[in-house]
């Protein structure tokens, strides 16, 4: 899939803007505060008709004015489809093929996009609650059955938890909340096991090429509940069991203490911990890795590669490792990058790509 160009109005910084992209790798340069972050959101708003920074629509318009635009183009194996999307104090609208469609669902989907940005080291450092967050993100793009048994699970943990902190348990009740638990969590682990070990496999590969064969990335899925079945049925049961066994325990405690929502995903480099014991540069690059598997992933499913932004990168890695990420991804994804200096970019790569200079809302060609 390729974006072939971008017409910005009044969008952020830019008061207008009309661009043309190269078809494998487009740098953005500039000194900090130019418009490089907010060149990568309107993309990224054009793809998924949000901003990756902000969950207020207005923020995108520029200051004083009433309405901001994207327009956009773009070249997928087989259509060629102009996209466009408004913000006003209205609300957003939507065209697809000159077409205004009525629900953003409709609008969503046509371009896709991964985006990686300096936060999403924390799918690496942060909380286990981050990493939950990013495996629910993912699964949820790829299976909409793990959509609805992770709601159908969160609402009946909450339904169970209000049960445990009443002064009398009801444990009949409990009893037919764990059986639906046990329904729910079964699917969601398992899902959640398969898309672990599928993003292992090609982060793996992805991390040994940026780390120049350096370095063996293993991705783990860290379930909270220990179990021995590999299909759902079979897990169902043996959750139950285990809800049944834990029950006097979560009375005590007044709340649910087993299940899928305290699971964890942790990340080794040859062998040693990542998060514990890995280089800054090693947990980026873990980070980064993980996140450029979703490109293989979403290939799979859509049979298309989507396009890549990725939002000030390069200054954090090495200068191997940015030539080996450069050009292990450029020949199958057009990309976006930012960064601050032109010295950061490898000179291999510069007969293949458009490098534009940005300043305050203008590009510098
Ligand atoms: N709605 C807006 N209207 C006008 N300028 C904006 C708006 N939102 C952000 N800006 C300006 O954009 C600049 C930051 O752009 P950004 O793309 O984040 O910088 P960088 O080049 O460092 O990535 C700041 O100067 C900020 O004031
Ligand atoms: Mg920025």
């Amino acid at each position: 899939m390729i974006l072939n160009r971008i017409h910005l109005g009044n969008f952020r910084n830019y008061e207008t803007l009309d661009l043309e992209f190269h078809p494998k790798l487009n740098i953005f340069i500039g000194r900090n505060a130019q418009g490089k972050t907010n060149l990568l959101e309107s993309i990224y708003f054009l793809a998924l008709a949000k901003s990756h920074r902000t969950s207020k629509d207005k923020e995108l318009i520029r200051f004083n004015q009433d309405e901001a635009f994207v327009n956009g183009n773009i070249t997928t194996s087989y259509s060629n489809l102009p996209l466009s999307l408004s913000v006003s104090g209205k609300g957003k609208r939507a065209k697809v093929n000159h077409m205004e469609v009525s629900k953003l669902s409709q609008y969503i989907g046509h371009l896709n996009v991964v985006l990686f940005a300096p936060e999403d080291l924390n799918i690496v450092k942060g909380s286990p609650q981050i990493r939950r967050k990013f495996i629910n993100m993912e699964c949820g793009q790829i299976s909409k059955v793990y959509i609805n048994m992770l709601s159908g699970y969160q609402k009946v943990l909450a339904q169970k938890n209000n049960y445990l902190k009443q002064k009398n348990v009801d444990r009949v009740m409990i009893d037919v909340l764990n059986e639906q638990l046990a329904y729910y969590a079964s699917l969601i682990i398992l899902k959640r096991q398969q898309f672990v070990d599928t993003i292992e496999k090609y982060a793996r590969k992805i991390h040994a090429d940026i780390s120049n064969g350096q370095e063996i990335l293993a991705v783990r899925y860290k379930p909270n509940i220990k179990y021995e079945a590999t299909e759902v049925g079979a897990l169902e049961q043996e959750l139950k069991a285990l809800f049944q066994e834990t029950l006097e325990r979560e009375i005590e405690r007044g709340q649910a203490l087993i299940g899928p929502h305290r699971d964890d995903i942790a990340f080794y480099i040859n062998d040693f911990d990542v998060q514990t014991y890995g280089s800054q540069g090693q947990q980026r690059t873990t980070a980064l890795s993980v996140k450029l598997a979703e490109l293989e992933l979403i290939n799979e499913e859509i049979g298309e590669y989507p396009i890549l932004l990725l939002d000030d990168v390069l200054s954090e890695l090495d200068e191997t490792r940015q030539s080996h990420l450069l050009t292990s991804i450029r020949n199958r994804v057009q990309t976006f990058v930012t960064t601050t200096s032109i010295s950061d970019i490898n000179h291999a790569i510069m007969d293949e790509m458009q490098a534009l200079g940005i300043e305050d809302g203008k590009v510098k060609v």
